[in-house]
């Protein structure tokens, strides 16, 4: 585990209640650590056309883009609930256009804490990627 966790889980911790999900009840908060030391953060946002809502990762993916950064070096998702959250499966795919397979992803919960840690490699084995499509 690297030292950084106890700030992401307390950054997340600070962002939860701005979850907007009324509709699934289930809030999500997403921390993004970056090579150059930033954290970026972001809730799940849902909306009352279901199909438009947006998960806590893609939030906190689209603020890191939007500073200009684009290596995640580590990724800490918080539920509200006891629960052992990692991304969905759409997530898992964003989140690894700008990770390596030694990415870790940790999951922690607004009651227990840390929870668990994967890294992106175990999450999304055999994934697309942009080297992909230089392959013969
Ligand atoms: N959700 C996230 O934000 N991240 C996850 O990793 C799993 C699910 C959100 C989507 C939706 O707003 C709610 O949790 C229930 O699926």
């Amino acid at each position: 585990m690297s030292n950084s966790v106890d700030k992401m889980i307390a950054l997340a911790k600070e962002t939860l209640p701005n979850s907007h999900s009324p509709y699934s009840n289930f809030p999500v908060a997403c921390v993004i650590k970056t090579r150059s030391g930033k954290m970026f953060r972001g809730v799940n946002m849902e909306n009352s056309a279901y199909p438009h809502g947006i998960c806590a990762e893609g939030a906190a993916l689209t603020a890191m883009v939007t500073s200009g950064e684009r290596e995640i070096e580590e990724v800490l998702i918080l539920a509200s609930k006891e629960f052992k959250c990692y991304p969905c499966g759409g997530c898992r795919q964003k989140l690894s256009e700008f990770s390596t397979a030694e990415t870790k992803i940790y999951s922690s919960n607004d009651v227990q804490g840390l929870v668990d840690s994967k890294t992106m490699g175990e999450l999304l084995p055999c994934s697309f990627s942009s080297e992909t499509m230089k392959e013969k």
